[in-house]
């Protein structure tokens, strides 16, 4: 294999030692930006999901009490910083995407995003609507959805960006095939099929799923492709957290600037929903946030990715000896996204890797302090706050971002990403796990 197999950071990856890196490209202020996008393009996507607010409510009632906006709280968790973090200085929060409506998921708000852009460009071209002002309650016609239907979308996942796509594709009347990756769990799949998605279930890992996903559907015209990997729609959508989050800081009288630090711990798999949102929050609080990725020990394909010469380029985790497996199957990732590993380049400050019992640990001890639910991905930034206040990595990361005299007034984000729709036996038994471990 490469150079990198010489490495003394590779050797740690290899072994599966939870490890901390830290970004040394990382620019608290970018002198250039790193793509083309932008916060207007976040806020159009924040539009473009507030013009289907209507309809969206319309589908799916659960969406009724927030007016069609797909959003998640942001919790205070006093119990559980005082139980599990004493020492932590600051304040500990969590931005409860575990719980975000109709996909349970993170993934929600990219997914959804990006079907909607679909929707509304044919809804144009077939003049279903003839400008963005029009009344979009018109596209759950009969008539809509008979266009709708001669259109297929498709997509490949690990699991949770197929409940997403699916469920919003079919709901709207289009073909919805989803590729589900070997460690797609039963229910996820089962749940897309009573709801009329065409599942395809693979042998092979995700990368392997994405490839043979787009092939088919790159052979039919018709056929429209999420791709997880380059998809700037799936990352702007992601992106709007950013802005629904300054807001709901400001609410709860939460302060984010220069003397006030916001440490976020995201978990990831490609990349692309840590990275949209990181992305948007860089927009929203520049040098005042600080994101850092969580990946499992055995797929830290996105702190692999990082360390190519050309990040458009990553590697797969394969080529370290590791075999990718873990309960956490949203993160189940060989190789990142090399797109998102471009994206991130100077904006993101580090990774960080979890074992698999550190997250039924971290799961069981959430629910023990706060009540909140969430399956084993949502629980890998966790160890987040401990990386960075308690590490000689989290020193030098302080040091050089002159952070030591603040983290007293900083606020630590745990991102927690899935969770709502886990069959409750599943649930049981992630928590068992936990119990058992955490004894
Ligand atoms: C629960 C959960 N968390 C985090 C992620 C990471 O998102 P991404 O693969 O875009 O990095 C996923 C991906 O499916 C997920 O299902």
């Amino acid at each position: 294999m490469s150079h990198l197999i010489d490495t003394a950071l590779t050797k740690s990856l290899s072994a599966g030692q939870p490890m901390f890196w830290l970004n040394p490209d990382y620019q608290s202020a970018p002198n250039q930006p790193q793509t083309e996008l932008s916060r207007l393009d976040i806020e159009q996507a924040d539009q473009r999901l507030r013009r289907f607010a209507p309809l969206l409510q319309q589908l799916f009632p659960e969406l009724i009490a927030n007016q069609g906006i797909i959003e998640s709280e942001l919790h205070q968790v006093t119990e559980l910083q005082q139980q599990y973090y004493p020492d932590l200085l600051g304040k500990l929060m969590i931005k409860g995407d575990h719980a975000l409506p109709v996909a349970g998921s993170i993934k929600a708000r990219g997914g959804i995003h990006e079907v909607l852009c679909h929707a509304e460009q044919l809804a144009l071209q077939h003049q279903l609507i003839h400008s963005t002002e029009d009344d979009y309650l018109t596209l759950l016609s009969p008539q809509a959805k008979a266009i709708f239907n001669r259109y297929e979308i498709a997509v490949s996942s690990t699991g949770n960006l197929g409940l997403s796509i699916g469920i919003i594709s079919a709901a709207l009347g289009f073909k919805a095939v989803v590729h589900m990756s070997v460690e797609a769990k039963q229910w996820k799949k089962q749940r897309l099929r009573d709801r009329g998605v065409h599942v395809i279930e693979h042998r092979d890992d995700y990368s392997a799923a994405v490839e043979a996903g787009r092939r088919a559907s790159q052979a039919d015209p018709n056929s429209y492709f999420v791709d997880d990997e380059n998809s700037s729609r799936l990352f702007l959508g992601y992106a709007v957290a950013a802005l629904r989050l300054e807001q709901q800081l400001a609410e709860q009288q939460i302060r984010v600037d220069t003397e006030h630090p916001l440490c976020v711990y995201l978990p990831c798999g490609v990349g692309g929903a840590p990275g949209g949102i990181t992305f948007g929050l860089k927009q929203v609080f520049g040098a005042a946030v600080h994101c850092f990725f969580a990946e499992p020990v055995e797929a830290p394909c996105v702190l692999l990715g990082m360390q190519a010469e050309d990040k458009r380029h990553p590697e797969s985790v394969y080529q370290l000896g590791l075999n990718v497996t873990t309960e956490a199957d949203g993160l189940a990732v060989s190789m990142a996204s090399g797109w998102v590993c471009s994206m991130m380049e100077t904006i993101l400050s580090g990774v960080f890797t979890v074992t698999d019992e550190a997250l039924f640990i971290h799961l069981y001890q959430l629910y023990q302090s706060e009540g909140l639910a969430i399956e084993p991905s949502a629980a890998a930034g966790f160890s987040g706050p401990n990386w960075l206040t308690n590490t000689p990595e989290g020193y030098r990361y302080q040091q050089q971002q002159q952070l030591q005299p603040l983290m007293s007034q900083a606020t630590h984000l745990l991102w927690t990403t899935g969770g709502l729709f886990v069959p409750p036996e599943e649930m049981q038994k992630f928590q068992q796990r936990g119990a058992q471990l955490a004894t």
